[in-house]
Order: C-alpha cells, then structure tokens, then sequence
C-alpha cells in the first residue's frame, strides 16, 4: 500500500523537529517537562498534524492531547494508540513521541484511503510519563484511567509550584480532572508503539518485538539527616555527616540488587547535599531510589531489605533516616489476545515475533486498569535511551506503521 507519505519516516522526522526549541526548554538539549511552554509548543505542533490527518481534536483537563478519526458510525469505541510527549531532561528525541507520530501516520494513512473501521481510532499524546518535573508520574494517563488520586495535583516541582497551579496555567482544569477519565465501554483496546530502551532487538538482529508484560516499579526518596557544621574547625570523629552514610547506602542497594533475581534494578539518579557548599558538612542528604521488578513481590522485598539496611547504617553513624514512598506501579500484563494479534501482523509481514518484557515503564501499564494493551517495541541503536544519542531508523519506523496498520486489519476482522 502507498500512502502517498513516506509513512513511519515522517513520524521519525516530526520526532526531530520536535527536538529543538521551541519544543525543548533548552538550547542545544531536548528537555521538555510536563506543563512548560515546550510540551504548549509540542501540543501545537501535534494539534495540526492531527488534523491533517483527518482527526478531530480537543485536549481534556489533564493536557492530554486526544485526536480522533472517527469510525463508520460515529461514537463508536475506540482503539487508543498513544504514548507521551513530555522526556527527560537532557533526553532522546523518540522515547514517547514517536508512539504519538506513529499513531497519527496511520490514522493519516487510513484517512487518505477513505477507509472507516467498525471502530474509532483515537491518538493520544499523554504529558507526564516521565515524572521529570513532580515527584511521581504518568498523571496524564493516570487520568484517562480514573486512577489519579487527587493529591497528586499537590505534587509540588522544585521551584515548588504545584501539579494544580501549572495545570491551570497551562489552561488545564485540576478542579474538573475527573471528568478526564474515560469510560472502560468506551475505549477498544489500548496500543502503545515505543523504542525498546534496550538492546535485546538489535543485538537479535530484529527491527520490532511484541512487549508481554512491563515490570513493576516503586519510586522512593530518602533523606538522611545528620548536624550542619564547619568543614574545617570539626573533627572528623565528632561530626554528625550524612554523607558518608548516603554513600553506604548506596552501596547497600547496589549489593541487594545486584544478588536479586526476576530482573530486579535499582537506581540512584538524584542524589542532594544540603545546604550543599564545600565548606560545610550537610545537615542532610537526599536521594531518590527507583526499584524495578517483574513481579511487585520481588521489588518490595528488595524494598524492604534496602530499608532495613538504610535505617542499619544511619542508627550506627547515630543519623536519622527518614524514607517516602513516592509512586508505587504493580506490573503489568499485555493481553494475551491483543499480544496473540500483534504477532500474526509481524509474521504477515515475515518478522520473527520476538517476545520481550519492558523494564522501562510506559502509560500502557496505567492504560491496562482501563482497557486491554499491547506494546510494539521499535529497535534503538546500542539500546541506548535517557540520553541525547537515542537513535532508530526510518526503515525500522516504516515496518513498526505497517505492523500498526497490520494490527489494525486484524482487530477490524475479529
Ligand atoms: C520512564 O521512562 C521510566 O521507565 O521510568
Ligand atoms: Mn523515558
Ligand atoms: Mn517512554
Ligand atoms: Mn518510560
């Protein structure tokens, strides 16, 4: 099929185009946080390319941006195909747009073919996936969900304006959030087209795989507080310092999860002295710890041995230890029949179906509470992703189109 677009390489060029100012916050990088002038900018950008694309458009009262093309007859269900637009700071230009661009490059591609499906199709640009602004994240589909407790919108960012204050801002509705959630007859199936973030497909030699399941995760921070004092008058032996303690702790959780099974991970990715000056020992340390597993069992009993052993070492350095669960996400399933779907579309176009959890965390495992989903991953060069070099191919963008569009046939038959 021709689609009179180079389709899943012009969802690979929107990417880029989106990977500068205005869309980032910082020149030279792509950072673009939920609820900046960056993600505005991004929205715009998209709001435009839905219409193109034959959809009709409107944002909801989380900033989720939801274009629809509708199906044979109007206000039927919907298959959802989304991912997010918000990154990392300093991130690639595909871990989350390029989901949102494939799903509008096949809309397009089935809006110049005049085609309608006994279904809607929906494309979704979610706008915190990454938690890179609050605290805790995916509250764009968290909404969409009907699971986003209301004191997330108290979540403060560093600057201490509020998930609230910047949602209304931003010409969002934190009073009327509620009415963002969807209703589960409404909504299809949920699907979600992303970069693997890994190396597995590529060291495979394979262009795309079919997700089963995403793990768990637990984001935690901590704070060790120990006595501010002067770097050069206390000796070392009555000093009440933090951070070696933080350093130990460190250690700790390296060790246990390094011995842990189930793919358990652990990472420090922020790590704070305070007041944080080189002449004065902190009066405290803070660090975030993100805990992943295939199973929530194995990541919380990873959780409670890092905790016993943070409370261990700050109670025999005579420190206190004070630790916060921020967000907790259980793990989540790929439908069994959506996963079945996905990997008759792959053989039709002669792929290897390749099987594969997801350690990264993605809104299709808050979509799941809604409705059923299915995750395609799009091979990245070196599995390298978080970072500025993510990078992936036209070629493989154009098969992950086709293997949507193959997907899709395949749902309107069943
Ligand atoms: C986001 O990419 C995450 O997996 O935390
Ligand atoms: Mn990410
Ligand atoms: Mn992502
Ligand atoms: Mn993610």
């Amino acid at each position: 099929m021709t689609e009179g677009f180079d389709i899943g390489a012009r969802a690979k060029a929107r990417c880029d185009l989106l990977g500068v100012p205005p869309y980032s916050e910082v020149d030279g990088q792509l950072t673009r946080r939920f609820l900046t002038p960056a993600h505005a900018a991004a929205l715009s950008a998209l709001e435009d390319w839905m219409r193109q694309a034959g959809m009709s458009v409107r944002r909801d009262a989380a900033a989720n941006l939801i274009g629809r093309y509708e199906g044979e007859a109007t206000g039927a269900k919907a298959l959802i195909i989304g991912s997010h637009i918000d990154s990392v700071r300093n991130g690639g230009r595909y871990d989350g747009p390029l989901g949102v661009m494939l799903g509008i490059d096949v809309v397009e591609a089935l809006h110049r073919a005049g085609r309608r499906l006994p279904f809607a199709v929906e494309v979704i640009a979610f706008g915190d996936e990454e938690g890179s602004r609050f605290p805790a994240s995916m509250s764009c589909s968290r909404a969409i969900a009907g699971t986003l407790d209301a004191s997330a919108l108290e979540m403060r960012d560093a600057e201490g304006v509020s998930v609230a204050e910047a949602l209304a801002a931003f010409g969002g509705d934190p009073a009327g959030i509620a009415s963002a959630a969807r209703k589960p007859e409404e909504v299809l199936a949920f699907l979600e087209a992303h970069i693997e973030q890994g190396p597995v497909l590529e060291a495979e030699g394979l262009a795309l795989g079919v997700v089963t399941a995403i793990a768990a995760q637990k984001r935690i921070m901590v704070k060790i507080v120990g006595t501010a004092g002067h770097a050069g008058t206390t000796p070392m032996a009555l000093r009440k310092d933090p951070g070696p303690a933080a350093a130990e702790c460190l250690l700790a959780l390296e060790r246990i999860c390094r011995a842990g099974t189930d793919g358990l991970v652990g990472t420090v990715g922020r790590i704070t002295a305070l007041p944080g000056a080189f002449n004065v020992i902190p009066g405290a340390v803070e660090f975030s710890m993100d805990i992943r597993a295939e199973t929530s069992a194995t990541r919380d009993a990873a959780v409670d041995a890092i905790c016993a052993e943070i409370h261990a070492i700050a109670t025999a350095r005579d420190l206190k230890a004070e630790i916060h669960l921020m967000q907790a996400l259980a793990e989540s399933p790929c439908d069994p029949s959506l996963i079945g779907i996905l990997e008759e579309a792959l053989s039709d176009l002669s792929l290897p179906a390749r099987r594969l959890p997801s350690g990264a965390g993605h809104d299709a495992m808050v979509m799941a509470d809604l409705c059923p989903t299915a995750m395609l991953f799009i091979r990245c060069e070196g599995g390298i992703s978080h970072n500025p070099a993510e990078a992936v191919t036209e070629a493989d963008c154009a098969l992950a189109a086709r293997a949507m569009l193959t997907f899709i046939d395949k749902l309107e038959r069943r």
